[in-house]
């Protein structure tokens, strides 16, 4: 395949900078195609440690072009950060002159929002994701041409004014016109080189059969269409999504990569019903420190692998084949549990109800199998792996009817192991 992408199939966090960043190895352009810095993906290579939040997790391979495609809402001031962080001279990035800036007050707005909501609150990245999207649904987001271009500060005076209206609404302080105009003009003046109509570049690579690569952020079930809503994020992490957000024909994208956990986790709030209660298990998976979250310095909640969750996710999205990341992790437990379909109100199901209330009632149904105590961290090939380590991997692909062709052991970019090449 030369066109393929890279999904989370859970709610974020499954290892997908670390899949991309080993599958970049063989591409020429790898883009980012939706969400914004409310992703944090981790790339360990070459012994460095990084965390991507708006740059594709291709952008420490050389010779690769990386992409923000128009679905993106971009923070510049995040998104020049981290290339300076980078501080890559051969770093090759364009940005779509249709993406939208995520822009201060979309912060302070969604602050508000957040502590309006008391104990309903959503728990989110607090990077003005949610406000960007609305204002892009809303038709007063800006968009990188008019931003990079001359009229930005016409058009940015407007939108003040528009957010004053909704500032006093939410009785938060104004925002000031000169001040976000004098410090975002120098942004968009560094920003005006990267820009370009990233479809336009895709459409040619891609007839050139040139190696494309998509990376998406978040997990389906954080989609705005498919998710736990409301507690998603507000754009869809999907592959089906993808064709649009990147402006390419849905036929052009040959396969899609789902990222799977060997368990499942989850930031934020919401539902999720294979949490583990128990505290000694549970003590298992923050001892490896895999699930502390940089971002918002928490540890992510653990879970049983959800195989209804998986069969969504294939439904939804569209998923080919799997990668399933941290499987070391679970070395040392002694029985694993999966959850192959839940209870709903007395009756067995194995779809996920689109009522979140619902959805926190469901109870799941496991089966059990026998888990392994060696540590698997240096094993270079399937046929290393315990046995019982063997058959977890082939129970998930039986519960699927996916083909693992990619596990991980380890967070380095030596410890992804290549079952079967597909890209
Ligand atoms: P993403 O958002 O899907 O890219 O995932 P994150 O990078 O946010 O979170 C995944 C975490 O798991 C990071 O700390 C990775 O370094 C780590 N990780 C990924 N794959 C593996 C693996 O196979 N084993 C271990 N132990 N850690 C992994
Ligand atoms: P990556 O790409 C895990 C969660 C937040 C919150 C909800 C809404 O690293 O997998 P938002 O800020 O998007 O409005 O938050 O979505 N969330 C993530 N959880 N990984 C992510 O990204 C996430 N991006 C958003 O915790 O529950
Ligand atoms: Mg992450």
């Amino acid at each position: 395949m030369n066109t393929i992408v890279v999904v989370g199939t859970a709610w974020g966090d499954e290892g997908k900078g670390k899949i991309t960043d080993f599958l970049a190895s063989k591409a020429d352009v790898v883009a980012r195609f939706q969400g914004g810095n409310n992703a944090g993906h981790t790339v360990i290579a070459d012994g460095k440690y990084h965390l991507f939040q708006l740059l594709p997790s291709g952008s420490v391979n050389k010779d690769v072009v990386n992409l923000l495609t128009q679905g993106m809402v971009i923070d510049v001031k995040g998104l020049l950060e981290e290339i300076d962080e980078l501080n890559d001279p051969n770093l090759q990035l364009y940005v779509s002159n249709r993406a939208h800036v995520v822009m201060p007050y979309h912060l302070k707005i969604e602050e508000a929002i957040e502590l309006s909501k008391g104990k309903d609150k959503l728990s989110t990245t607090k990077k003005g994701i949610g406000p960007a999207y609305s204002d892009k649904a809303n038709r007063i987001g800006l968009r990188m041409e008019i931003f990079t271009g001359s009229n930005f500060k016409e058009e940015l005076k407007k939108i003040i004014r528009q957010k004053n209206i909704d500032a006093e609404k939410l009785e938060i302080e104004s925002f000031d016109f000169e001040e976000i105009y004098n410090e975002y003009k120098v942004y968009a003046e560094r920003m005006r080189k990267y820009v370009i109509d990233t479809s336009i570049f895709l459409n040619e690579a891609i007839e050139k059969k040139k190696k494309v690569l998509f990376e998406g952020a978040q997990g389906v079930m954080l989609c705005v269409e498919n998710g736990t809503y409301p507690y998603v994020t507000s754009s869809s992490p999907t592959a089906a999504a993808l064709p649009l957000y990147a402006g390419i024909a849905p036929w052009l994208l040959e396969g899609a990569i789902g990222v799977v956990k060997a368990y499942m986790t989850r930031e934020g709030a919401g539902p999720m019903p294979t949490l583990i209660n128990d505290e000694e298990i549970v003590k298992h998976f923050h001892k490896t420190k895999v699930e502390y979250e940089p971002r918002t310095q928490t540890y992510r909640r653990p879970g049983w692998f959800d195989s209804v969750i998986l069969n969504h996710s294939k439904r939804v999205s569209g998923i080919s084949h799997i990668a399933v990341t941290v499987l070391d992790v679970l070395s040392g437990l002694k029985e694993l549990k999966i959850c192959i379909s839940y209870n709903h109100n007395g009756k067995e199901i194995n779809y996920i109800p689109a009522d979140i209330n619902e959805y926190s009632k469901v109870t799941p149904n496991y089966i059990t199998m026998p888990g392994w105590e060696e540590d698997i961290s240096n094993v270079t090939c399937f046929e290393e792996l315990p046995i019982n380590a063997q058959n977890y991997l082939r129970k998930i692909e039986e519960l699927s009817g996916l083909e693992v062709v990619l596990f991980s052991v380890g967070p380095n970019r030596e410890q992804t192991i290549e079952v079967k090449s597909v890209f």
